[in-house]
């Protein structure tokens, strides 16, 4: 069933500002913070997040609000039917080197569901939008998952987790198994515009691990409204609680969870 209208009106407005702020930034010579050794955090990040959160408290005083630069106060809100998750630069590391790769994920979840994700790419102009049951859009135009069926010919992509470094070898065991029995895998540096891209059936699979629901919650509901198919690496369904991500066009799925077991 539809959300209330002003609820994607709302995403879509917030997508586009956080778009602008964006763009003023990219290619300055713009603040870098380190939240780890390799995890940044920029002025744009912050600047986002917070626009946005002033937003939602101003039009909708009872939703809260999960976003990645806000995450560690999460916890001391009071519970809302309502919760807005918010990834206020998805691909931080592109924005940061001015590799034009990014984008602002935002999702609403009403009593524990996501009901529409909209995640906007400024540079391509690329608005990719989603409500539950009502189709997946790209500027405006319903987009589908790819129809390939066959490993062999499939463009598949991922990512890295920020603590790779420190993670036992079979992340790049899979990495390797795709590579030798897929056409070719990327690895862009925003999940949420991996996801777009299977949606609109650029690619025909994504698969990642350590996710945080900011990364995905958008891009997963685009991914399931353009026809795919996501789950986790044992093939259970995916939750906002959940860290692993494999989606894909459908027909592929099987392939995909196959060959992650065999490298995990
Ligand atoms: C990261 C990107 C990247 C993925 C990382 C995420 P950020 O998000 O989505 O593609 O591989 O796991 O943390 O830090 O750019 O918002
Ligand atoms: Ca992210
Ligand atoms: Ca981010």
């Amino acid at each position: 069933m539809a959300t209330d209208p002003i609820f994607l009106a709302t995403a879509i407005e917030a997508a586009l500002v956080a778009g602008r702020i964006q763009r003023q930034y990219f290619r300055t010579n713009l603040k870098v913070d380190k939240k780890g050794p390799i995890d940044l955090v920029t002025a744009a990040d912050l600047e986002v997040e917070q626009y946005f959160r002033e937003l939602v408290a101003e039009r909708f005083p009872s939703h809260i609000v999960l976003g990645e630069e806000g995450a560690a106060t999460a916890a001391t809100e009071p519970p809302s039917r309502h919760r807005w998750i918010i990834d206020p630069v998805d691909g931080t590391t592109n924005f940061a080197h001015g590799l034009a790769l990014f984008c602002v994920s935002i999702a609403l979840e009403v009593d524990g569901h996501v009901e529409l994700g909209v995640v906007y790419d400024p540079i391509a102009s690329e608005l990719f939008t989603a409500e539950r049951g009502l189709g997946a859009w790209l500027n405006g135009a319903r987009i589908r998952v790819s129809t390939c069926s066959q490993i062999i010919d499939a463009l598949l992509c991922t990512g890295f987790p920020y603590s790779v470094r420190d993670q036992p070898a079979n992340q790049i065991d899979a990495f390797t198994a795709f590579l030798r029995q897929s056409r070719a895998v990327r690895r862009l540096g925003s999940a949420a515009l991996d996801l777009c891209y299977v949606a609109a059936g650029r690619f025909d699979g994504f698969w990642e691990m350590q996710l945080n629901p900011w990364d995905f919650a958008a891009g997963v509901l685009v991914v399931t409204e353009a026809g795919g198919h996501v789950s986790d690496y044992a093939g259970a369904p995916v939750k906002l609680a959940s860290s692993q991500i494999v989606a894909s066009n459908h027909p592929l799925h099987p392939a995909l969870l196959d060959i992650l077991a065999k490298a995990h």
